[in-house]
């Protein structure tokens, strides 16, 4: 399979990631590019280790072998604050919020935990993602009243807060209604444009999936199956055979 390279000083390189748990290898020899300002997805069913790929990139599970690159930046290793630090932010499949504070709070302790900004900078940074995320009037909202929809944008600005060279989302889609994922839509795009960041999203939603991604990667128990544009994949018999199904490719 072709390996897409792109500006190699700034993409996000991951090379032969493998990682065994007891017994299971759940990702195996999984090479991706993200390069800056794109948007790539991670697709596959139910288990196929998209987000062991997420963790071990994040540094959150140790590598069992292969590699992690910030351009020639190796970050094979590293612990997960420092790979933050380096540009990586991500979200979680399920939410992570402090609920007893408000999304405003959430945003700043996010902003103030990547270790790059204090006082009036993370005032501001915080006003910026809230802004940028389309929320800034839930600012004052207690984080445990939000619905799942606004909850997945808190989670997103709070990693926009720490400025990233490059954004990791586990299903940000998920749980939100088809209005909510028309909406989406464009706020994922205007990051991407805004920010100027690359982004790796895995999501289950193929709506969001195949109107969003510049390029996606297809996993099945943890090999990769495919990599293309998004007219591509979904015409990949491996892929319509393993995931997407006669329906969705059509
Ligand atoms: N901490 C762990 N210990 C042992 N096995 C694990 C662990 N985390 C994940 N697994 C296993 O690794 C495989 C990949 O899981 P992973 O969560 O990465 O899948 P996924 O592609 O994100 O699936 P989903 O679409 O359901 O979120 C699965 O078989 C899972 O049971
Ligand atoms: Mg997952």
């Amino acid at each position: 399979m072709t390996q897409t390279t792109g500006n190699a000083a700034e993409s996000l390189i991951v090379q032969d990631l493998t990682k065994d748990f007891a017994g299971l290898r759940a990702v195996d020899g999984v090479s991706f590019t993200v390069n800056p300002g794109e948007i790539l997805g991670l697709i596959g069913p139910n288990g196929s280790g998209k987000t062991t790929t997420i963790n071990v990139v994040t540094g959150l599970l140790n590598i069992t072998s292969g590699s992690v690159r910030l351009g020639s930046l190796d970050m094979t290793g590293w612990q997960p604050h420092r790979i933050a630090r380096a540009g990586l932010a991500r979200t979680f499949q399920i939410v992570r919020l402090f609920k007893d504070f408000t999304v405003r709070e959430n945003v700043e302790v996010a902003a103030v935990a990547s270790g790059n900004a204090r006082g009036k900078v993370v005032a501001d940074r915080a006003d910026r993602a809230l802004r940028q995320l389309g929320i800034f009037h839930l600012a004052n909202t207690p984080a445990r009243v939000l619905p799942q929809g606004e909850e997945r944008l808190v989670e997103i600005a709070r990693a926009i807060a720490t400025e990233p060279r490059f954004l990791l989302l586990d299903e940000p889609g998920a749980g939100l209604n088809d209005a909510e994922i028309e909406s989406f839509l464009p706020t994922l795009r205007r990051l991407r444009t805004d920010l100027g960041c690359g982004i790796l999203i895995v999501d289950h939603d193929m709506r969001l999936i195949m109107n969003l991604c510049d390029r996606i990667h297809v996993l099945n128990y943890g090999k990769t199956i495919a990599e293309g544009t998004p007219g591509e994949v979904r015409r990949e018999p491996a892929v319509i055979e393993a995931y997407l199904g006669a329906e969705e490719a059509a």
